[in-house]
């Protein structure tokens, strides 16, 4: 569904709620949420949001929006939803997905599982590399319904933004392929989605031994196109033994900059990176974390780019160690949580899983683990000013889940308790 037809929806009135999570930003609030504000979650008890043409007009208690003259007047018009005793919150903003592929990796699960490393599949054929060709051959409106029914059963979850990745084409062709399709499935779905170009995922075999040439076409080539085309917002670069060095990354994010495009990167998944070299670009966020050296923690600390948590590849990956959260929240750096759906490391679409896994793993508690998943989210794909929080002027994007209290969003972890998204406005019920 189109944004216009999205927009053009009746009004919702969200009612009687049990917990409102607001997410409202305190007046002094600049900037992504860090240390203490990650608890500050604005709870409403017996609260009530309005939505109109696709934004939200206001907030507060059910009484007081009873007694509003509009809703007065227009009460017919209006479509009422009873959340006595559920949790509403700010639809999930999943800031690190990897949609566009066309098979699950089922043999290196097993490989895995029999003890193989991420890095000896990869070594072995299998990998980043083994999802290309199934991208390569497969048509773009074929691509594009597979990422429709991810963002589907995103939604269904309480996802109402997602960030979207290139990836596993790795030519021109099918890099522009796989945004093509990006931008077909946003278009056939309420909600919001945000592009990224991941030309430099892996240097793919036709460019084995002589990567550089292969970067300099991601540069060259697959960015300009990219950017001429307005088909990604954000660049992304795979930055990582086995991937890119850090000498190519920053070429990348040179090459990103000159047409305008902001750029994030995977980070410190294997190993321990410099990060000081890449803040001139001002990168929107550096992703997985789980390598990172005190003097980064904080320099992380003093800026806006946010460190994204990925749990569900740590625990897909059946690793023991999981970045540590509480070193950067307690450092002041800003965190997110996606995630990181894809067919080898994370094929999860659950943000409620994420959440699960950052609370039991990485010791963040449910509140702040909400605020990661919300708030923080959007204000790494740079969309705070319109997203991430239940406040008049923002997008209708709302989650309601069938549960007394928010920390049950975590603790029932393998189930979906979200019975309503609204996604620009559009009601979508999931039961
Ligand atoms: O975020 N690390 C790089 N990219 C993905 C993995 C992709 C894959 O294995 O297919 C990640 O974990
Ligand atoms: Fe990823």
């Amino acid at each position: 569904m189109s944004l216009a037809k999205a927009r053009s929806q009746k009004a919702v009135l969200l009612a009687n709620i049990g917990q409102l999570l607001t997410l409202h930003a305190a007046k002094t609030e600049a900037g992504p949420r860090r240390g203490h504000a990650l608890k500050d979650l604005g709870i409403i008890t017996g609260g009530a949001v309005l939505c109109l043409a696709g934004r939200i007009v206001s907030v507060g208690t059910t009484k007081d929006a009873l007694r509003d003259p509009w809703l007065k007047r227009n009460r017919r018009m209006v479509t009422e939803v009873d959340c006595a005793g559920k949790v509403v919150l700010p639809g999930f903003v999943d800031s690190h997905t990897h949609p566009v592929f066309t098979e699950p990796r089922l043999v290196d699960f097993e490989k895995r599982i029999e003890g193989a490393s991420y890095e000896e599949i990869a070594a072995a054929g299998g990998g980043i590399r083994s999802s290309l060709d199934g991208v390569r051959k497969t048509a773009k409106a074929a691509l594009a319904s597979k990422v429709v029914t991810a963002l589907e059963a995103m939604a269904a979850h309480g996802t109402t933004t997602v960030e979207a990745k290139s990836g596993y084409g790795l030519t021109v062709e099918s890099e522009l392929k796989s945004l093509e399709a990006i931008k077909e499935a946003a278009s056939r779905w309420p909600g919001t989605v945000i592009a990224t170009l991941l030309g430099a995922h892996v240097v793919p075999k036709e460019f084995q031994g002589c990567s550089q040439k292969y970067v300099e076409l991601v540069c060259k080539e697959m960015i300009p196109r990219a950017a001429r085309r307005k088909l990604a917002q954000f660049v992304d670069v795979f930055c990582d033994k086995g991937a890119f060095t850090p000498e190519q990354t920053e070429q990348v994010f040179a090459a990103s900059k000159r047409e305008g495009l902001s750029v994030r990167a995977h980070m410190g998944q294997l190993s321990e990176t410099d990060l000081t070299r890449f803040l001139q670009f001002n990168p929107a966020s550096f992703d997985h974390m789980d390598h990172v050296s005190d003097d980064d923690v904080l320099e992380l600390a003093k800026r806006d780019t946010l460190a994204t948590l990925v749990p569900g590849a740590n625990y897909f990956l059946g690793l023991k160690k999981y970045p540590d959260a509480r070193r950067l929240i307690d450092a002041g750096v800003p965190v997110a949580l996606a995630t990181d759906y894809n067919p080898g490391t994370s094929p999860t679409i659950s943000m409620p899983m994420a959440m699960s896994l950052a609370c039991t793993h990485m010791k963040m508690s449910p509140a702040e683990a909400v605020s990661a998943a919300t708030i923080n989210g959007a204000w790494a794909l740079r969309v705070a000013e319109r997203k991430g929080s239940i406040e008049p002027g923002k997008g209708a994007d709302l989650a309601v889940f069938d549960v007394n209290d928010y920390r049950e969003i975590p603790y029932w972890f393998g189930a979906n308790h979200c019975s309503m998204t609204i996604l620009n406005g559009v009601v979508t019920s999931t039961k």
